[in-house]
Order: C-alpha cells, then sequence, then structure tokens
C-alpha cells in the first residue's frame, strides 16, 4: 500500500492482489474514510503504462508506490508517504525494539537471536535496533535473521545495487538489496512482503555481515501460523508468520541438539485480514511458486546502470 494524502482526504493505492485477498483490510481503510484503489489502475498515467507493458498484472508495492507519488505530485496540497523501506520508517519503527529491549532488560533476558519478517524491512530494522546498536558498538552479541518469502527473495537472490524504489521508475535510486524494480512477484502469493527490493539500512548491515537471511516458502508459513495460532491462542498475520516459521525451525533444532536458546520474533500484526488466504491453505488449494533464475535474470538485468 501507499498512500497520497491531504489531511484526513487520503488515496490509497493497494496492491491490487491484496485488494482482492485482503478484502477487510480494505474496508477498513474505506470505513475511515479513505479512497482506495487497486494498484495498477487506469487513474495514473504511470498505472496505465505498467498495464501496457505487463497486462493483466496483479501489482507489487512498488507499482502502488509510483502511483501514490504520481497523483501526491500533481494534486495540489498533497503529501505522499510511504510505510515501509525508508530510513524514517525504521527510526519510526525502532519503537519496536526499544519497548521489547525495556521488557526483556527488567527481567534479565539476553536473546541469544532475533527473528523478523521482512518486507521493505521497517519492521525488523525497528525491532533490532537497539540490539543493533549493542553488537556495532561490540557490547552484545546476538544472532539476528531476517525472514523474507521465496517467492520474492530480494536479501537471499537479489544483488546489492542502486535501484528505483518504484516499478515506474520515478521515485530516487536507492542502494539495496533488490530482484530489479520490474520484478513482480507471482499472484498466487498470499504472505504478504512483496517489496523488490530492501531497506538500504538492512542492505547494508546484510552486506557486511551483521545479520543473516533466509527465504521460506509460503505453505510451510502457513503451517507455522496454524500451529502458532493452536497453540497461542493468536491468529498471526501470514507476514509475521514468516518469523514464527523460523523461530520454530530454530527452536526444534535446539532440541535436537540440547542447547538452550532465547529466541525473539516479532509478531507484526493480526491473521484477521487475510482469512481468505487462511481459507486458501485450509482447503489445501495454496501453492509455492519460487522464481526462477531466469526470471529473476531479466529484472535485474534492468537494473539502472549506474
Ligand atoms: C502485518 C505485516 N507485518 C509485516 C509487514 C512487513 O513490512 P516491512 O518489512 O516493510 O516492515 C507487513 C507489510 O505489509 C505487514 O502487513
Amino acid at each position: 500500500m501507499a498512500c497520497a494524502y491531504l489531511g484526513l482526504d487520503c488515496k490509497v493505492y493497494m496492491v491490487k492482489v491484496s485488494y482482492e485477498q485482503k478484502p477487510f483490510r480494505r474496508e477498513v481503510m474505506r470505513t475511515y474514510g479513505a479512497d482506495v484503489t487497486p494498484s495498477p489502475s487506469e487513474t495514473t498515467e504511470v498505472g496505465r503504462k505498467i498495464l501496457a507493458e505487463h497486462p493483466g498484472t496483479t501489482g507489487s508495492l512498488g507499482c502502488a508506490i509510483s502511483e501514490a507519488v504520481e497523483v501526491a505530485t500533481h494534486t495540489p496540497g498533497y503529501r505522499y508517504v510511504l510505510g515501509s523501506v525508508l530510513n524514517q520508517v525504521l527510526l519510526h519503527q525502532s519503537v519496536i525494539g526499544l519497548e521489547t529491549k525495556a521488557a526483556l532488560d527488567k527481567y534479565g533476558i539476553k536473546p541469544d537471536m532475533i527473528i523478523g519478517c521482512a518486507g521493505g524491512g521497517s519492521n525488523l530494522g525497528g525491532l533490532i535496533a537497539p540490539f543493533m546498536g549493542e553488537k556495532l558498538r561490540g557490547e552484545n552479541d546476538y544472532r539476528i535473521i531476517a525472514v523474507e518469502p521465496a517467492s520474492c527473495p530480494s536479501f537471499t537472490r537479489g544483488v546489492f545495487a542502486y535501484d528505483f524504489c518504484d516499478t515506474g521508475m520515478i521515485c530516487p535510486l536507492a542502494k539495496m538489496y533488490t530482484l530489479g524494480s520490474s520484478f513482480i512477484p507471482s499472484a498466487n502469493h498470499a504472505g504478504g512482503l512483496r517489496f523488490h527490493g530492501m531497506s538500504s539500512t538492512l542492505s547494508q548491515l546484510y552486506h557486511d555481515g551483521y545479520m543473516e537471511a533466509v527465504s521460506v516458502e509460503q505453505t510451510s508459513v502457513f503451517e507455522a501460523a496454524e500451529q502458532f495460532a493452536r497453540i497461542e491462542g493468536i491468529l498471526p498475520a501470514p507476514e509475521s508468520s514468516h518469523a514464527i516459521r523460523v523461530a520454530i525451525d530454530e527452536a526444534l533444532k535446539c532440541k535436537e541438539t540440547g542447547e538452550e536458546k532465547t529466541i525473539l520474533f516479532g509478531l507484526t500484526g493480526t491473521g484477521y485480514f487475510d482469512l481468505v488466504a487462511y481459507q486458501k491453505f485450509n482447503d489445501g488449494e495454496m501453492s509455492d511458486y519460487i522464481p526462477t533464475d531466469e526470471e529473476l535474470k531479466k529484472s535485474i538485468d534492468a537494473l539502472p546502470k549506474v
């Protein structure tokens, strides 16, 4: 999702596949007064261009950003706001890490590993902020793991390069791990985290070896979500469930080796908006899609030459 807004008058460009898969999220926004358009749309010049180049596409965060930026820059008084990727968003989300650290410190708990899902990287960046600070200053060591979908694997299969943050190539370039701004994840992907790139700050930390990244397939993510829901009584968002998958896997490894480890993971949201995806999983209709090397090469080869 990306928004252009003027006070309370807010225009939201919602990735088309999310608009269809997450009707309740869409309706919550409309109830609060937002005008929600599935992206890419015919309502903007860049949307029409994307649709001409990718007929029938179900969209991506990169497309929604292009459309919202066009509306914000062409409509008097409007501003554009992005909810992930950029440094100010990571800074804003550092409240998650600060509160987590304060709670852990209060009870004298030090995590051995910190796991978070990574779409554009803001929730993970926020969660790890104070811990990474300690790690960089050599005060403490933590194993930090970013978890991304196998269908949109920017950290694990992308390249560290300058790229556009949006599909329409109207935003400034950022140096980041990227699959190329023309990469659009397959339509059957229901677990969110659909951005082609990754926060520049996290990209640099990953590049310099301060954190790890793994990718997971969506059916195994929903298996973890189901297990978590049944044990904890909390229905997690599919995005958060990427982190849950790896937290469970790491806990199982500890069980095998007999090592005791404290695992911290980010639970970023509720799954009540994603019941269409849960329904697909429950009905056995969910499948995995992993892009081929050839597919990725196509969008990576189209990176701007800097
Ligand atoms: C519930 C939830 N968690 C996590 C994310 C991932 O966001 P990011 O990696 O950009 O912080 C999203 C993104 O849409 C989300 O909806």
